[in-house]
């Protein structure tokens, strides 16, 4: 699906229907309305506003992880881009990092209908630990229920280098996940060319989360089956990729971006990082 890049005319408001989202901790999401081709009816979206310190590529990583995701035919929703949010269209319960004295470029995506895997196993940060084990285990017998899924989702995330796949950024959705928040691609919200180090190890939550059980003869085959078909697919998101580059301010940063992942997909290292038993 295309990336789209959208005037303020074009944001119809936030959607009062929706229920706000509460997760944001270095990013403020809301629930909005945006009239996403002209004159059709507006859709439900998510909307996304970062802070502005210059160092930061929070809205890079999230264009360059929904390519990502999308060329490796990982679920994403449907429709994403930029937008422009202006002065008087910034949402009044902004927290106090958002700088409300001039327009903001917003990350938004079309709202997916279903809760995230945080939700349905209602697993967050209050609750008793010994509840949060019990549910904590559901979440994994669910997630290595679904082998040849995520084995996708963490080969994918290490080429990526996303950080940051939380069970809050797994939306269940008509039988499967749709992935989103790719802010944390590319090493995190903070990168320049002289620290994408391509045999870095980065976190990597969902394996991280599914050890030990994911040291296994079958589960290192579907991670191997994932990096080849993603391999297959590497020349058009390399092409996609391209398109965009010209987001990036400078020059230097710009180019590691495919070498980066190139190197992660395709250089030697990945087994090592994913530890295949082979
Ligand atoms: N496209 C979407 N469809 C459904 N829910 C979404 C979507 N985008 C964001 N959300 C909801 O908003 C929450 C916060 O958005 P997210 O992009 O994950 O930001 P954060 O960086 O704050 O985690 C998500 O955990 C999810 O509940
Ligand atoms: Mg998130």
């Amino acid at each position: 699906m295309p990336v789209y890049c959208l005037e303020n005319s074009c944001y119809r408001g936030q959607a009062i229907n929706t229920p706000p989202a509460a997760d944001g901790k270095s990013a403020f999401t809301w629930p909005a309305l945006i009239e996403v081709d002209r004159g059709t009816p507006p859709i439900r979206t998510f909307c996304k506003i970062y802070p502005e310190e210059p160092a930061r590529k929070d809205l890079v990583n999230e264009l360059i992880g929904y390519l990502g995701l999308e060329a490796f035919e990982l679920s994403t929703p449907k429709r994403a881009g930029f937008i422009e949010i202006g002065v008087d269209q910034i949402p009044k319960n902004t927290p106090e990092w958002v700088n409300r004295n001039q327009s903001q470029v917003a990350w938004w995506t079309e709202a997916v209908d279903g809760p995230s895997l945080k939700g349905r196993f209602k697993v967050d940060d209050n609750i008793d630990p010994s509840l949060c084990a019990h549910r904590m285990a559901k979440a994994r017998s669910t997630l290595l229920g679904r082998r040849d899924f995520i084995a996708k989702v963490i080969v994918a995330d290490d080429v990526l280098a996303n950080i940051d796949r939380n069970l809050g950024n797994l939306i269940a959705h008509t039988g499967g996940y749709v992935l989103i928040d790719n802010g944390a691609c590319l090493t995190g919200p903070i990168w320049n060319a002289s620290t994408l180090n391509a045999s870095g190890l980065y976190y990597n939550i969902i394996k991280e989360f599914l050890e030990p059980e994911i040291r296994s003869l079958d589960f290192s085959r579907s991670m191997i089956k994932a990096k080849v078909d993603m391999s297959a697919k590497l020349a058009p998101l390399i092409t996609e990729v391209n398109k965009w580059l010209f987001i990036v301010d400078n020059e230097d940063d710009r180019s590691a971006i495919i070498p980066f992942i190139s190197e992660r997909l395709n250089g030697a290292g990945m087994n090592k990082r994913l530890g295949f038993v082979l």
